[in-house]
């Protein structure tokens, strides 16, 4: 009999999280795909199809929201795991997308029976809500990830097993859905949704993933225990974090490293390896505070050069400076191992570099941030100034092939976060990355 709690059969297992250190966007999805080759699986913890990650394949663009980055590899499994909030509409979308391509998702898929549900109610509620806000709109993505969280804290939510259960599906359905549309119509003076026709989507639903369903806690255990190598592909950034994030300009889970442990079911002693990908610059979709934003030339060369555009709502992204200070938490919220610097090859030919690394915050100069939203909003940057470079990194695969302006960039980055450089990616393809160490040996 398969037993969970046994001796390692191998002590080859190694467990990646890899995650965003900033305000997502970092290029996270490039580098899971880029490692998905070493590993047996890949797992999403948190977040929902708010996320937009892209891979680039021999020139060939795939964008994906809820199923891992790893899906283009044949054979490697890919859960979604507790802490994802699934959306049934965009799963079955991005299936049938991925279809199109010649991907039989389906065959690498398997859901956590306790993956908490998206309903059409969530997405309602999500985007009236934002509306009602007005100038105060946090600027979600309005896919209903914030409701959705909130009924799962609120021990009211629809979990994947629940499909499963025709009385108990219709019975939480039909509580979850009588406050919704209290609220849509009561609070917001919107048009209630109707809850046969979301009963009736979700049987069918529930028939068609019944047999993805499973305990990922119990296999993630099994891979382990055969010295499996296992990547957990966060979304969002930690920046985005609902604690240690720039609240309440957050998303509603935890993106920092210890989602990776209660969005799976796997303990944080099971984590070897954080990676922690990084922009060479700053970037940010929605509102909220942000030091070292530029709205001059400079920021909208690197929206140019740097195609900043949102892979899920297509709104413009904000552009600005590396920031140090955000970076110095991050690399403590996450444990984080090593950084994977994405997006060099987009400084190219900028004649001087500025480089965050203090703010000045009610009179002092501080090197670490304020927590919440109000008083980060209060930082003034202080930046130090480095010399640009001339020649192009775009596709570079070598260290010594990167100008030396670059590489002192770097170093200076290593330094000032306090965290070393493992990876380096100059351009969107899979192949253009300068590897510095094997984060999967
Ligand atoms: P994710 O959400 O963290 O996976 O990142 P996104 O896919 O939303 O955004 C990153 C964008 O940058 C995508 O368009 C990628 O194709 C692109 N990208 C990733 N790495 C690099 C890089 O090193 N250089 C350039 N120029 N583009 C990159
Ligand atoms: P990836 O995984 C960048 C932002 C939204 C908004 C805030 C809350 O591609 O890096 P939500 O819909 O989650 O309630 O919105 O979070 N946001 C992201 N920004 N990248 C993402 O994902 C994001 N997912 C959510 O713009 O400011
Ligand atoms: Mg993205």
């Amino acid at each position: 009999m398969a037993s969970h709690c046994g001796e390692l059969e191998s002590d080859m297992s190694k467990f990646l999280v890899v995650l965003g250190s900033q305000w997502g966007d970092e290029g996270k999805g490039k580098i899971v795909d880029l490692l998905t080759d070493q590993v047996s699986a890949v797992v999403r913890f948190q977040g929902g199809h708010n996320a937009g990650h892209t891979l680039i394949i021999n020139g060939q663009k795939t964008v994906l929201h809820l199923i891992p980055s790893g899906i283009l590899h044949p054979g490697v499994t890919c859960y979604i795991g507790n802490g994802v909030v699934l959306s049934p509409d965009a799963l079955m979308h991005e299936v049938d997308d991925l279809k199109s391509q010649g991907v039989d998702a389906f065959s690498q898929l398997k859901i956590s029976t306790q993956s908490t549900i998206i309903l059409p109610s969530h997405v309602a509620i999500d985007q009236a809500r934002e509306r009602a806000r007005g100038g105060n709109a946090i600027g979600t993505t309005g896919r209903g990830i914030g409701p959705a969280y909130e009924d799962k804290v609120a021990r009211r939510a629809l979990r994947v097993g629940d499909l499963l259960d025709a009385g108990q599906l219709e019975q939480t359905l039909r509580a979850q859905m009588e406050w919704h549309n209290f609220l849509l119509t009561q609070q917001f003076g919107e048009a209630a949704i109707d809850f046969e026709e979301t009963l009736a989507a979700l049987t069918g639903f529930g028939k068609t993933i019944k047999p993805l369903i499973c305990n990922v806690t119990a296999e993630l255990a099994a891979l382990k225990r055969a010295g499996k190598k296992v990547l957990f592909e966060g979304a969002q950034g930690a920046l985005l974090d609902v604690d240690h994030g720039t609240y309440p300009f957050v998303t509603s889970s935890n993106t920092t490293a210890g989602g990776a442990c209660t969005g799976s079911g796997i303990g944080p002693r099971a984590i070897d390896y954080v990676l922690g990908i990084t922009k060479a610059y700053t970037t940010r979709v929605g509102a909220g505070p942000f030091p070292t934003e530029l709205t001059d030339s400079v920021g909208k060369h690197l929206a140019n050069v740097g195609k900043e555009k949102g892979a899920t709502t297509g709104r413009d992204r904000r552009c600005g400076w590396l920031d140090t200070v955000i970076l110095r938490q991050t690399v403590v919220n996450n444990s984080m191992t090593a950084m994977c610097i994405t997006k060099l090859d987009v400084l190219d030919g900028l004649e001087e570099l500025k480089i965050c690394t203090h703010y000045e915050f009610n009179g002092e100069k501080i090197d670490f941030p304020p927590a919440g939203a109000a008083d980060l909003a209060q930082c003034v940057p202080i930046y130090e100034t480095m010399p640009g470079w001339s020649e192009t990194t775009a596709g570079c695969t070598e260290w010594s092939a990167l100008p030396v302006n670059a590489q002192n960039y770097l170093k200076r980055m290593e330094a000032l976060c306090g965290a070393k450089i493992a990876m380096i990616s100059t351009g969107p393809d899979r192949l253009e990355n300068v590897i510095l160490e094997d984060v999967l040996a």
